[in-house]
C-alpha cells in the first residue's frame, strides 16, 4: 500500500512552553546506586544529567508546560478548544491526562481532550491529529503536549535502562493560519514486529542495540520522506529537531546524510530521553531563543512499536 503524500496544512504555532522537575540527577548520582560511571554514560549516550519528578505526575508536568506556553506568549487560555496529550506514563487510564490538564487549566466544557500513545513519536502523531482537526474547522486552537514521568516505569536497578530516561513535558498551541504565511506537513507510520526491542509493561524493557540500529535507519528515511512529500530540500530547513534518545544516533544520522551536526538541535545532555516530551521540550527552548525570527524546522522521531514520524513546521516570527 502506498500512502498518499502529505498535504501542506495552513497551521501556525502560537506558543510553546516546557516544564522539567527541579530535581537534577547526575550520572555520578546514578553511579552510587548501579554499576555505571559518568564516563560510560556520557560517551555512550551524550547524557550528563536528567530531571526526576517526586510527587508530580505526568499530568502535573503537562499542566506546568501548558502554563509556560500560555504565560510566555500571552495566550488567552479560553481560546483553547482541543487538548491532546501524548504520553506513555499517564497517571491512570481515566480520566485521561489531557482531561486532567483541561480541568487544571479551568478550560470550558466545550473542549475535546484525549491522550495519544505512540511512544516517543507521540508528539508528532498528536500534532498531525490536532492539525487535521483544525484544518477541518472543527476546532480553533489546539493545545498539544508531550509529557512523561518515565521515572515511574524505569527499573532503577537496571543499568541498561535507568541511565537513559528522564521526566519532563513540552507544550505547543497551534491554530489555523488564515494568512497562509505558515504551513505544516506530517508523515507518521508504525509497524508491529519488534515488540521485543522495546516494551513497557510494569517497567521499560529494551534491547538497546536493536533500537539503536532501527533508529538510525528510520530517522534518515523519515527525514527524506517528509522532504520528498513536501517538495522541499534540506536547504529549505533551518534546523532539525530530533527525538533525543542518544547523541550517537543523531550523529550517525548526520554523518550518513552528510549534514553538519549543527543542523540538529540537541539538548539530551541535560534531560536524557524524555520520550514523547523530548521534541516539544526542545522546540520550546528553540522558540524561546529565536524570538521574532521565523524558522522552518523538521521534527523527526521514533519509538516503541515501532512507531516513527516526521513533520515540517514554521515557528517564531512576530505573532
Ligand atoms: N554502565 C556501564 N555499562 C553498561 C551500562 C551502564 N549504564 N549499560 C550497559 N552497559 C554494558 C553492557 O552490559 C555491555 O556489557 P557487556 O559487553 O559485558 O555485555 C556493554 O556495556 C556494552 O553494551 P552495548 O549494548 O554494546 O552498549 P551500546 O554502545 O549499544 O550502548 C545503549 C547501549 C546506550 C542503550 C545504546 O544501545 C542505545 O542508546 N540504544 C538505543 C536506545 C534508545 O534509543 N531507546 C529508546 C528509544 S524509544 C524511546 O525513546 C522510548
Amino acid at each position: 500500500m502506498t500512502k498518499p503524500k502529505t498535504m501542506m496544512h495552513d497551521i501556525k504555532v502560537l506558543a510553546a512552553g516546557k516544564y522539567v522537575p527541579d530535581r537534577i540527577v547526575t550520572n555520578d548520582d546514578l553511579a552510587k546506586t548501579v554499576d555505571t560511571s559518568d564516563a560510560w554514560i556520557e560517551s555512550r549516550t551524550g547524557i550528563k544529567e536528567r530531571r526526576i519528578a517526586s510527587i508530580e505526575t505526568s499530568a502535573d508536568l503537562a499542566y506546568r508546560a501548558a502554563l509556560d506556553a500560555i504565560d510566555r506568549y500571552q495566550i488567552d487560555k479560553n481560546l483553547i478548544d482541543l487538548v491532546i496529550v501524548a504520553t506513555i506514563t499517564e497517571p491512570q487510564k481515566t480520566p485521561s491526562t489531557a482531561n486532567m490538564v483541561q480541568g487544571m487549566l479551568g478550560l470550558s466544557h466545550e473542549v475535546m481532550s484525549f491522550d495519544i500513545n505512540a511512544a516517543c513519536t507521540g508528539f508528532i502523531y498528536a500534532l498531525e491529529v490536532a492539525s487535521s482537526l483544525l484544518i477541518n474547522n472543527r476546532f480553533r486552537h489546539a493545545l498539544v503536549i508531550g509529557s512523561e514521568k518515565l521515572s515511574s516505569v524505569v527499573d532503577h536497578t537496571d543499568r541498561n535502562t535507568c541511565v537513559l530516561f528522564g521526566d519532563g513535558a513540552g507544550a505547543m498551541i497551534i491554530a489555523k493560519d488564515h494568512d497562509q504565511s505558515s504551513d505544516a506537513c506530517f508523515y507518521n507510520a508504525a509497524r508491529h514486529d519488534h515488540e521485543d526491542a522495546l516494551v513497557v509493561k510494569d517497567v521499560i524493557q529494551m534491547d538497546g542495540r536493536k533500537v539503536y540500529q532501527f533508529a538510525v535507519g528510520i530517522m534518515e528515511q523519515s527525514i527524506r520522506r517528509i522532504l520528498d512529500d513536501s517538495g522541499m530540500v534540506m536547504d529549505d530547513i533551518d534546523l532539525i529537531v530530533p527525538h533525543q534518545a542518544n547523541i550517537r544516533i543523531i550523529e550517525s544520522v548526520a554523518k550518513s546524510m552528510d549534514l553538519p551536526i549543527e543542523k540538529f538541535m540537541i539538548n539530551i545532555r541535560h534531560y536524557g530521553n524524555t520520550s514523547a516530551a523530548s521534541i516539544p521540550i526542545t522546540l520550546a527552548e528553540l522558540m524561546a531563543g529565536i524570538k521574532h525570527v521565523m524558522k522552518r524546522v523538521l521534527l523527526v522521531g521514533f519509538g516503541g512499536g515501532f512507531t516513527w514520524g516526521s513533520a515540517i513546521l514554521t515557528i517564531g516570527g512576530t505573532r
